[in-house]
């Protein structure tokens, strides 16, 4: 391999490179929580929720050990539990339907649209006559924002409205996105997203955080993230659980959030780049009218994934499945219901998915060699893959 070509490989994600233009800040952020000592909801904590709020607009940000977390409090503050249904799409990490499990609640798994991928509305109407069907009680339902995108809350929020569901938003992989104008964080009663360092506002560890514009749903959170505790005195007023974010970590995301602005640009500048170039070869991402992406992946569908994979290994690009399973089919999970239609969207996505590297530094020359590669590989006949029909 010739030097040019070795410089030109790319990061999946090149957390390095955002490292270096941080320079010394993120050492003094976390000099400055050693020097005053107060590593559990110290003032960074509090300093970083105010930012956050007013970055999307919401009433109030209550952060967490994680994103997994962010979804089991707001369930929890909404006393979900046995017998309750709550709806998630079958396409997405585990930890959406996990949460649902864990609360005691019976999860419904719901199909998702061909081209965004996410919630499709109408199998969710159709699950929620099957969970009523069997005895169950419709109470929530959990839409994912996938690979940056929210999901169609204009029309989920009217299902919700009709169905009387509360709607909390896995927004783990979208924050920093918008709907019509309105920012992620505030499309939903709930929203709830992540700040695992692969994320597109990430930490150096576990993070989490919930959005409310409730005053009273904001308390409730407060006091289940820290035991159960009340405001003011030591009295336990809940069954909670230890779920706060570290100082530590609210310090780096202060800094972090401040390069967040220009990294959306960005990420957003690299993903039109790549489906400029490979709309021609595969089934690219599709944004909805009206929604932006914060592109925490760049996924493309393809008939050819596996040949596809092995050339892009071969050429040193790194690439990754999000996810190789539909979730009902996963052990634990394939005793839930699902819509009466069946999941041939979810299924059929989880055969042909492949996402690309995809971070704001990377840089046109390792974008040309990806999308260069993958025309070389698909070069023989073209891989666009069709929804399923
Ligand atoms: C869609 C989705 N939901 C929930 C989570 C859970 O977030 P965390 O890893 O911070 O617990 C993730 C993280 O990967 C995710 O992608």
């Amino acid at each position: 391999m010739s030097q040019d070509r070795a410089q030109a490989i790319p990061a999946f994600i090149d957390l390095a490179a955002q490292r270096e233009r941080l320079g010394d800040r993120i050492d003094q952020a976390i000099s400055a929580v050693l020097r005053h000592g107060q590593y559990i909801l110290g003032p960074e904590v509090a300093a970083l929720e105010d930012r956050l709020a007013s970055f999307c607009g919401a009433r109030h940000c209550v952060t967490c050990a994680n994103g997994t977390d962010a979804l089991i409090l707001a369930l929890m503050a909404e006393g979900i539990r046995p017998g309750d249904a709550v709806f998630v799409p079958a396409f997405t990490f585990v930890a959406t339907v996990e949460v649902a499990v864990l609360c005691g609640a019976t999860p419904v798994f719901v199909d998702v649209g061909p081209d965004t991928f996410n919630l499709d509305a109408s199998s969710l109407e159709a699950a929620i006559g099957e969970a009523r069907q069997r005895g169950l009680k419709p109470r929530c339902v959990i839409p994912v924002d996938l690979y940056g995108q929210p999901a169609d809350y204009r029309v989920i929020g009217e299902i919700a409205k009709a169905y009387d569901l509360l709607v909390i938003a896995d927004a783990a992989q979208s924050f920093g996105a918008s709907l019509d104008g309105r920012q992620v964080g505030t499309l939903a009663t709930y929203t709830a997203t992540s700040f695992y360092p692969s994320k597109p506002l990430g930490g150096y560890g576990d993070g989490g955080a919930v959005f409310t514009d409730d005053d009273e749903r904001a308390a409730r959170l407060r006091s289940l993230r820290n035991h159960g505790k009340g405001p003011d005195r030591p009295d336990t007023e809940h069954v909670g659980l230890n779920s706060r974010l570290d100082s530590i970590q609210a310090a780096i995301l202060l800094e972090k959030l401040r390069l967040f602005p220009d990294e959306i640009p960005a990420r957003q500048e690299r993903a039109e780049r790549y489906t400029q170039a490979l709309a021609p070869l595969v089934k690219v991402p599709e944004l909805m009218p009206g929604a932006t992406s914060v592109w925490a992946q760049y996924t493309i569908v393809t008939d050819r994934r596996d040949e596809l994979a092995k050339s892009c290994r071969d050429a040193g690009v790194p690439t990754a499945i999000h996810y190789p399973s539909a979730l009902n089919s996963l052990a634990p999970y394939r005793q839930f219901p699902t819509a009466p239609a069946g999941l041939p969207q979810a299924e059929f996505l989880a055969k042909r998915v492949i996402s690309l590297p995809m971070h704001p530094y990377l840089g046109a020359d390792a974008q040309a060699l990806i999308v260069a590669t993958i025309r070389h590989a698909l070069a023989s006949k073209a891989g666009v893959a069709r929804a399923a029909e």
